[in-house]
């Protein structure tokens, strides 16, 4: 018999089927077995989606566990190594490099020193493991005696005179091997000023990873013990984001991008789901972004309680700030969660 013709074959069919409803429409179907819901998972979590945050200090053989962050520490340059490979191991492809200096000034010298401790600490994990992405975090709040993230003067961070100090930072990680450099400062034009400076000393390919909507939040708490870096007066939230505001840092991803970042940053991740959604939709920049100390240690705190599964709560918490739309995200749990993730 021959075919009915395609026409009247829709017009049976259409008349055929059943509404899209219960129970013609079970949503439970493909949710049967794990292969199934494995074929249909729309999000999926690698560990060369994580870049690991480190802390490096001054001295030999030192690894001391930062009390609030269960499970870091701060590193020694000779420690280095052995922890980079095995997280290299780990399918890990890159870390993010924070800086105890020696001694702290009024303009954070140890910042833009070729023997600072990060300086010392680039070239070390260069020569370990060659092909690991080394970012630095460029800011001066470690390094500076009043510890704001600029230049003091009468009782204000001032903005222009900080960037000469920020691009002298940013050159002197990039000389000393920096793959990416990542201001985390939040001063005005620093982007722009650190592009031209890499550009005129010879590093226009070392990219720039911005923290661009980078909030004034009380999650940086156990941060501010890890890389000793607390203001002594004040706090942040006259050059950081007031939390509140999403479309401001709509704003701070177009200028940054403007200025000539290659990745844009939201910062902090899960209290600002909805900014990086939002920054995902409206450009199309590779988008990172940070779960910081403070969600780390509730994790951490919760866990050791016995509250919580803690295997389970930061793989799905890792995969809600990707499902949200970051491409990469800084974790302190990244060695934890590319261990989970390889079933080990
Ligand atoms: C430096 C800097 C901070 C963090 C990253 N870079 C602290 C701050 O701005 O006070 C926070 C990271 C974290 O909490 O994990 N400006």
């Amino acid at each position: 018999m021959c075919p009915v013709n395609a026409e009247e074959l829709i017009r049976t069919r259409a008349a055929q089927a059943a509404p899209a409803i219960f129970p013609s429409v079970r949503m439970r179907r493909l949710r049967r077995t794990e292969a199934l819901r494995e074929m249909v998972r729309e999000t999926d979590l690698r560990p060369s989606d994580f870049i690991y945050p480190l802390f490096v200090t001054h001295g030999k053989q030192s690894k001391k566990e930062i009390s609030a962050m269960p499970g870091q520490y701060q590193w020694s340059v000779d420690l280095l190594p052995a922890e980079i490979e095995e997280m290299a191991a780990l399918g890990i492809r890159a870390v993010l490099l924070f800086g105890l200096p020696a001694t702290k000034d009024e303009f954070g010298a140890e910042a833009y020193d070729s023997g600072g401790v990060v300086q010392q600490a680039i070239r070390a994990i260069k020569r370990a493991v060659p092909d690991l992405v080394v970012v630095t975090d460029v800011c001066l709040c470690e390094y500076t005696t009043h510890g704001h993230c600029g230049v003091v003067r009468e009782g204000y961070v001032q903005n222009d005179p900080t960037l000469e100090l920020l691009c002298r930072e940013a050159v002197s990680h990039a000389e000393a091997g920096a793959d990416i450099v990542a201001p985390s400062d939040m001063m005005d034009g620093r982007v722009g000023a650190i592009r031209a400076a890499l550009d005129e000393s010879g590093f226009s390919n070392t990219p720039i990873m911005a923290y661009s909507a980078k909030y004034a939040s009380a999650f940086y708490g156990p941060f501010r013990e890890a890389a000793q870096s607390a203001p002594q007066f004040g706090d942040r939230r006259a050059y950081q984001m007031d939390p509140p505001n999403f479309r401001e840092a709509m704003r701070e991803v177009e200028l940054d991008i403007a200025e000539g970042a290659d990745i844009v940053m939201v910062k902090p991740a899960l209290p600002y789901l909805d900014v990086i959604r939002g920054v995902r939709e409206r450009y199309d920049l590779p988008l990172a972004a940070y779960n910081v100390s403070g969600e780390y240690s509730m994790v951490k705190a919760a866990a050791e309680k016995n509250w919580i599964d803690e295997r389970r709560v930061v793989l799905e918490v890792l995969t809600s700030i990707k499902r949200a739309g970051a491409d990469l995200i800084i974790t302190y749990h990244a060695k934890d969660a590319a261990c989970w993730l390889a079933r080990c």
